[in-house]
């Protein structure tokens, strides 16, 4: 089998999410090429070696521009902050490298745009990194949507719920913190949370017209871990929106890192004019949906536990009823990525994709500041 030579740069929470996936890939997925962890860069050279060995990569780089000049290398993988995607995407793009992105694309829709088009020139195959799509659940939903099952849809409703940054002694900026600092991370919950909601919607629902947004900082102030110095936090600790979709329905989008007591509470529901649908990660293999057409005598919602083989993705893990969970969401997408290379059809979602997410941050962004509804550019 043909490698296919990874060049991973970060190695914090994404960084062991991807290993992991480019490890366990080709013992479930039938694949053509068989990735290979030939390097991972991170700047701490003990840190990356030690990393490298636990993992199994080849070989570790401290410059993320030395990875790519690597003729050994045939995809940059970037599980580094959101600061540090538009520079290595396009200096990667230009090496010829395909390029495997986490989310959001960047820091902005203006830098996203960049990275597009430094993808396209090159015509290098390139992915972005939302893996809820992967979810069986989400990619079943996906399904019963595009089959019609939901007939006309009236109401999309998704929230993304965090209280991990209540406290006003947390530091911002810096290792496991850079989500505070607004230079790192181009924006707080709207860039970081509800860009997986909105990646998801623009994906079963279509794309979005319009939305008019509220957010709040409630710590204004943070030490700065790099500087010591007490600064201003530029980040949105809670992002609300209302949004028109192109298709007529309503939608209301939530985050905050402020609702006590939800770690990682990602739901959605969907109400259609026939049936309803609702999903939500902490019971991530179940897929909730509610048919009017059913019978009367036994009509109510069904608990999908999306675990047989007919399920997406299913036939490839264990016996029906055992069910899988976060991690295989990432085998699942560098699967259809490696599949995609195949068949030579671009993996969604592609740089392009994830520019559309970007310009609905910027809409949520900019019509929070404005106070009216903003158009989301296409
Ligand atoms: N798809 C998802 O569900 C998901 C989940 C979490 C994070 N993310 C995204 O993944 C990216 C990384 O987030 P994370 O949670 O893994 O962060 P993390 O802080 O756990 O890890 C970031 C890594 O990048 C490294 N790094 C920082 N600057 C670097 C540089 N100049 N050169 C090389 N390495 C550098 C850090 O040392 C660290 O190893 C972010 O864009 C984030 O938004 C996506």
């Amino acid at each position: 089998m043909k490698s296919l030579n990874i060049g991973m740069i970060g190695y914090g929470f994404m960084g062991r999410a991807h290993a992991n996936a480019f490890r366990k890939v080709s013992n479930f997925f039938a694949l053509d090429r068989q990735p290979v962890l030939k390097a991972v860069c991170g700047r701490d050279a003990t840190k990356a070696k030690e990393f490298a060995a636990q993992w199994g990569f080849d070989s570790i780089e401290t410059d993320w521009r030395k990875l790519i000049e690597r003729d050994d290398i045939d995809v940059i993988d970037i599980a580094a902050p959101n600061d540090m995607h538009a520079p290595i995407a396009i200096a990667a793009a230009k090496a010829g490298k395909m390029i495997l992105c986490e989310k959001p694309l960047a820091m902005n829709a203006a830098e996203a745009l960049k990275m597009v088009a430094a993808v396209e020139k090159a015509q290098v195959p390139n992915m972005v990194w939302y893996n809820y799509r992967r979810v069986p659940a989400v990619t079943l939903a996906k399904q019963l949507i595009d089959e019609g099952r939901l007939g006309r849809i009236f109401h999309y409703r998704a929230k993304f719920l965090q209280d991990w940054t209540i406290s006003k002694d947390l530091p911002q900026g810096g290792a496991g913190l850079w989500r505070l600092d607004a230079k790192v991370a181009g924006s707080g919950v709207t860039g970081d949370l509800l860009a997986h909601c909105i990646d998801t919607a623009l994906w079963l629902n279509g794309p979005m017209d319009k939305v008019t947004a509220t957010t709040e900082t409630f710590i204004k102030q943070r030490q700065h871990t790099l500087t010591g110095k007490v600064e201003s936090v530029g980040i949105d600790d809670a992002s609300l929106f209302l949004a028109r979709f192109a298709n007529g329905s309503l939608a209301t989008f939530e985050s905050t890192r402020y609702a006590r007591g939800h770690k990682a509470l990602y739901t959605f529901e969907i109400n259609g004019e026939n049936a309803s649908i609702s999903w939500d990660l902490h019971d991530l293999h179940r897929l909730q949906f509610y048919d009017y057409r059913d019978e009367g005598r036994v009509r109510g919602w069904r608990s999908i536990h999306v675990t047989d083989a007919e399920h997406p993705y299913m036939d490839k893990w264990w016996v029906p009823g055992l069910q899988i969970g976060y991690e295989h969401s990432f085998v699942h997408q560098a699967a259809d990525f490696i599949q995609g290379l195949a068949s030579g059809t671009p993996t969604a979602p592609t740089f392009r994709d994830g520019l559309a997410t970007d310009y609905v941050t910027d809409a949520v962004l900019k019509s929070a500041k404005t106070g009216r509804w903003e158009t989301v550019k296409k």
